[in-house]
């Protein structure tokens, strides 16, 4: 049995992963409410809704701005957050203020306000560098940054609200998110974004270690299919749940691909491997499967094509 959303708010919605989903909601028909401070999304990302949806330029810990949007609403997804874990490091309190603090607020705005669901962006992050993989939710956490605590945080604040309220609540640990949008301006944005837009500008990758090291990329479009199951669920009230494909894939393979299909001939740059790098990061998604019913539908080479397209397309070439 599922639910039809018909009113639902979005947090941080007009950045990367938030915008795919604002676009997925209004083409269903929902009415969407967007709350975001602008401070790392651009309100280009909602160019094709800007007029089917409600932008409130906001911050999430205000609390009479959070009252007023969620009223009516059947679900919160809350992508808001201090995205940048090297800025957590340098501000480990500004940014708990916003992952911590914000996020209690998100929760607290939806018991007081009658929103029976809240979905909450987490991270593959709370995981560390813990060797067993696939990475399962059953395993230990062990978080290695002020972000990854943070999110780690908002896991069991989330737990509490579902058992101490009734509010339903479902926690997604995304893996790498990859896809059109995501900025790729900071030396440490999503390592999808950075290659792009280097074999668009004919500039050679600069790969840390010997790029042996895997990663689970998963398209941006099945994060918001999770999302939506997350909503949609009944079962899923109170879980946390891995998203990402259950493939990896190798960062000398994944220029390789990038610079096929951009028809780049530039040899790949190597550096010392980042402090704190994992090797290998991969998702189990069995869960997900199971009680979600999620299945990621868009293959490696279809969502960087995708990907690439956009890139091209976009002007993003200019921007490095
Ligand atoms: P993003 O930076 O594109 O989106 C975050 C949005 O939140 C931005 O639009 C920003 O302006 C907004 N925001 C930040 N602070 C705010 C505040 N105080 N009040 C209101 N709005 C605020 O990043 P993204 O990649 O789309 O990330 C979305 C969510 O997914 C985040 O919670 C992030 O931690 C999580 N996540 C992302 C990835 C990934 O690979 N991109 C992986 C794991 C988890
Ligand atoms: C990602 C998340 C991070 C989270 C972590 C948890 C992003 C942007 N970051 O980090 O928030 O804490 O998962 O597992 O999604 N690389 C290069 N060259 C580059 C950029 C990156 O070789 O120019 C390498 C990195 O060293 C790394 C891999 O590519 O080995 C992936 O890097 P990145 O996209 O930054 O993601 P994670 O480090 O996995």
């Amino acid at each position: 049995m599922n639910r039809t959303l018909h009113k639902a708010l979005v947090t941080g919605g007009a950045g990367f992963i938030g915008s795919h989903l604002v676009e997925k909601l209004v083409d269903q028909g929902c009415e969407v409410t967007v709350l975001d401070n602008l401070s790392s999304g651009h309100m280009a990302n909602l160019a094709s809704v800007a007029d089917r949806v409600a932008f409130v330029k906001g911050d999430i810990k205000d609390d009479r701005t959070l009252n007023k949007v969620s009223k009516g609403c059947q679900a919160i997804f809350h992508q808001a957050a201090v995205v940048s874990v090297t800025q957590t490091v340098k501000e480990p309190l500004s940014s708990a203020l916003v992952n911590d603090l914000g996020t209690i607020k998100v929760l607290d705005a939806a018991r007081r306000n009658g929103v029976p669901r809240v979905v909450i962006a987490s991270s593959s992050a709370v995981y560390g560098d813990a060797p067993q993989l696939p990475k399962t939710e059953s395993m230990n956490p062990a978080p290695l940054s002020p972000y990854a605590v943070q999110k780690l945080t908002n896991e069991y604040y989330a737990d509490l609200y579902c058992r101490l309220y009734g509010l339903e609540t479902v926690c997604l640990r995304y893996f790498n998110v990859y896809g059109p949008r995501q900025d790729p301006s900071s030396p440490y944005s999503g390592v999808i974004s950075i290659f792009m837009l280097r074999a668009a500008n004919g500039v050679a990758p600069m790969i840390y270690g010997d790029g042996r090291q895997t990663r689970d990329f998963v398209f941006v479009e099945d994060v918001v299919q999770a999302n939506l199951l997350a909503a949609a669920t009944p079962a899923a009230a109170g879980r946390v749940f891995n998203v990402g494909t259950s493939n990896s894939v190798e960062i000398n393979q994944l220029w390789q691909m990038i610079a096929a299909m951009a028809g780049c001939t530039m040899t790949p740059l190597y550096d010392q491997p980042r402090e704190g790098d994992i090797v290998h990061s991969l998702a189990s998604i069995q869960r997900a499967k199971e009680i979600l019913g999620f299945q990621p539908s868009i293959s490696f080479e279809e969502g960087l094509r995708r990907t690439f397209q956009w890139y091209r397309q976009s002007g993003q070439q200019r921007s490095e």
